[in-house]
């Protein structure tokens, strides 16, 4: 990769150091290891092509060379930061870093299906992958990966049978640059982290739900788990569903995931 155009982007942002890879298996198996070697608060860590990159619930992420953006932050429990009792909201972080910069800044219509997907016009444009470790119950560190379809040649033809899927490049008619998108997500995201804890930062992460009053179903280890209209976000970031009967119930950040009830997707 080309350093100096993308420290230029960054240099502005008060993050930790920045470490650039031509090719990676995953940035967060990097940033793990980055963090064995001691590298501070706010590391990143950003690469050109991913060949094993991860995505929730053991999926594959798919990052062709200059395709897309594939970055790790890292991230170490903090008073008025993120810690072990607002790990739930750490998972929104990512997401509505990225929406929420889509939007401002480049005025795309970008929406968060719960947790932390991020969609244009319905179609998949971001996925976030965040990874804990623990020493027994004390929250150690926090790796929030980030994956953007930027390219068309970020989206493979067989992710659309999972859900349906985009880039920036395709959702837009224009073109972009990685660089620039990088830093105004990771700009964003700097803004809302002392913020985590705060009611605005569950309100603009519940703002930008998408489906939000429409019917949808819960998934977990393929059965559906509920069903149920989209109320909002509890305290903790949990999805609060109302049921046919009237009934709320939240549902933790975990193994389950969310489909539209009319889309058959998976
Ligand atoms: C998902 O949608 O399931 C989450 C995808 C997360 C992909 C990003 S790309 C950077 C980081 N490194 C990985 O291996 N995964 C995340």
């Amino acid at each position: 990769m080309n350093e100096d155009v993308w420290e230029r982007a960054l240099k502005a942002l008060n993050l930790g150091p920045r470490f650039y890879y031509d090719r990676v298996g995953s940035t967060n198996d990097v940033a793990q290891n980055k963090i064995a070697e001691g590298v501070p608060y706010l590391t990143l860590i950003v690469a050109d092509e991913q060949y094993q990159g991860r995505g929730r619930r053991g999926r594959s992420w798919f990052t062709p060379q200059g395709a897309g953006l594939a970055f790790s932050v890292i991230f170490y429990p903090r008073p008025g930061g993120i810690r072990a009792e607002n790990l739930n909201r750490a998972n929104g972080l990512g997401a509505l870093s990225v929406a929420q910069a889509l939007r401002d800044n480049f005025s795309l219509p970008a929406e968060i299906k719960w947790p932390n997907d991020v969609l244009i016009q319905g179609q998949k444009v971001c996925g976030v992958l965040a990874e804990s470790h623990w020493d027994g119950s004390m929250l150690r560190d926090l790796i929030l990966g980030v994956g953007i379809n930027v390219h068309p040649h970020a989206v493979l033809e067989k992710e659309t049978l999972n859900f349906p899927a985009t880039s920036l490049a395709k959702a837009s008619g224009k073109e972009w640059e990685r660089p620039l998108v990088l830093a105004k997500v990771l700009e964003t995201m700097l803004d809302w982290v002392p913020k985590i804890s705060s009611n605005s930062f569950l309100s603009a992460w519940e703002n930008l739900l998408a489906f939000r009053c429409r019917a949808v179903q819960l998934i977990k280890e393929g059965k559906v788990v509920a069903e149920g209209n989209i109320a909002g976000l509890a305290e903790d970031g949990s999805l609060v569903l109302e049921k046919g009967s009237g009934n709320k119930e939240a549902f933790q950040v975990g193994e389950i995931h969310l489909r539209p009830v009319d889309r058959s997707i998976k």
